[in-house]
C-alpha cells in the first residue's frame, strides 16, 4: 500500500494507493493543497480514482468537488451527506475498491450525521469520530453525543487493538496511534458510562471553529470560497507593481487611467493623484458611460488589492483587454509614502 499524509494547519488528509494497479483514493482533501496532492500522486505513479470526505467538514474547505471536476473522479461520502455534488453515496458495510485495496465503510455518526470511518488493511481513517487523545466535538450542526458514544464503543473501538488510527485532525504533530493505545490513554474514552459521556461532551464549551459559516456554505453546496474566487480572478489578470505605477504616474504621460474601485468616502479621504472613482458595486452600471474606449490602458486599485483583482477580471471579461490590477492596494501605497490626494473626483 502506498500511503501519504498531508497537513494543512491542523487538518490531516491522506492519499492511499494500490502499488500494483496504481489506483488511489484521496481522503479529506483540503483546498489549499490541491497542487500538492496532484504532484505527489504523479510522483508516486498513482491515479486518483476516488475523492472521499469522511463527513461534512465545518472547519476546513474540502477540495473534493473541485478535484472531482479536474480528475473526472467520483466524490464519495456517506449517504447522509447533504452535498449535492456527491456522486458516490456510501452506506455502512460497503467497500470502495481501490485497485487491490478495499476501503471498508463504517458509519459512525455523532460528530456529524454523515460521519464515517474507512478501514484499509492495518489502519483506519477516523475522520473526526476519533482523534489522538480526543474525540470529535458534537456541538456543531448534526452533532449527537449519544450517537458518538455508540459509534465509538460499539463500532470503532471494537476493531483490532493494533489497527492504526489516522484522524482528520491533529494539531500537535503527534504520530499516529492505535485503537489499543487510544483505549488505554485517551481521556475521553475513559468515560465508559453513556450518560456521563454525553454529559462530558455537552460541557466541553469549545470555541466555534474559524470560517465555520463559509466552510459549511461551500462544503454543503459545492460553492466557492472567497479565496477561490480571488485565486481564479488573479489567474486571469496582469498586475502592476506600486513603484511602476508611481513612476508612470509621475511621468504624467496620461497613457493609463488609474481606476479607484473603492467607495466614495474612502476615495475622498485619499486617492492616487489623477485616479478616477468608479466603485466596484457600480462597475457594470456605469462602465459604458465612464469608459467608452475599450482599448484604454487601465490600472485598478482598492484598499487591499483584492477587490481590484475582481474588478479587473470583470473589466477583462467585458472586453477591456488592457486592464491590470495594482499589486497591493492603497494601504500599501500609503505605507510606501507615495503621494495621496484628498477630495472629490477630478
Ligand atoms: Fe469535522
Amino acid at each position: 500500500m502506498i500511503f501519504e499524509q498531508f497537513t494543512a494547519g491542523g487538518c490531516q488528509s491522506y492519499l492511499v494507493g494500490c502499488a500494483e494497479s496504481c489506483a488511489a483514493a484521496l481522503i479529506d482533501p483540503e483546498i489549499s493543497l490541491i497542487d500538492r496532492y496532484l504532484a505527489l500522486a504523479a510522483r508516486d505513479g498513482l491515479r486518483i480514482r476516488y475523492l472521499v470526505d469522511t463527513h461534512t467538514h465545518a472547519d476546513h474547505f474540502s477540495a473534493t468537488h473541485q478535484l472531482a471536476k479536474q480528475l473526472n473522479a467520483p466524490v464519495a461520502m456517506h449517504r447522509m451527506s447533504p452535498a449535492p455534488f456527491v456522486t458516490l453515496a456510501l452506506d455502512d458495510g460497503e467497500m470502495l475498491a481501490v485497485g487491490k485495496l478495499r476501503l471498508q465503510v463504517l458509519h459512525t455518526p455523532g460528530h456529524t450525521r454523515d460521519s464515517m470511518c474507512l478501514q484499509v488493511e492495518d489502519r483506519v481513517f477516523t475522520g473526526d469520530t476519533l482523534l489522538i487523545g480526543a474525540t470529535g466535538r458534537t456541538d456543531l450542526p448534526g452533532g449527537d453525543p449519544g450517537a458518538l458514544y455508540e459509534s465509538l464503543f460499539e463500532r470503532l473501538l471494537r476493531l483490532e487493538p493494533s489497527i492504526q488510527v489516522h484522524p482528520a485532525h491533529e494539531y500537535k504533530g503527534r504520530s499516529p496511534t492505535s485503537i489499543g493505545e487510544e483505549l488505554a490513554n485517551n481521556p475521553r474514552l475513559k468515560v465508559r458510562d453513556r450518560a456521563a459521556f454525553i454529559e462530558m461532551m455537552c460541557n466541553l464549551n469549545l470555541q466555534m471553529p474559524t470560517h465555520v459559516t463559509e466552510a459549511l456554505r461551500t462544503n454543503m453546496s459545492g460553492g466557492k470560497t472567497v479565496a477561490q474566487m480571488l485565486t481564479e480572478a488573479a489567474a486571469g489578470v496582469p498586475f502592476m507593481a506600486l513603484a511602476e505605477l508611481k513612476a508612470r504616474n509621475d511621468a504624467a504621460k496620461g497613457e493609463l487611467l488609474v481606476l479607484d474601485v473603492r467607495e466614495r468616502d474612502a476615495y475622498e479621504q485619499g486617492h492616487i493623484p489623477g485616479a478616477r472613482l468608479l466603485p466596484r458595486g457600480q462597475l457594470e452600471l456605469r462602465v459604458n458611460q465612464d469608459l467608452p474606449d475599450p482599448t484604454l490602458r487601465i490600472v485598478t486599485c482598492c484598499e487591499l488589492g483584492r477587490v481590484s483583482t475582481l474588478a479587473t477580471a470583470t473589466l477583462r471579461e467585458m472586453g477591456y483587454q488592457r486592464a491590470a490590477a495594482l499589486d497591493g492596494g492603497m494601504q500599501a501605497w500609503r505605507e510606501a509614502g507615495y503621494p495621496v490626494k484628498a477630495g472629490a473626483d477630478p
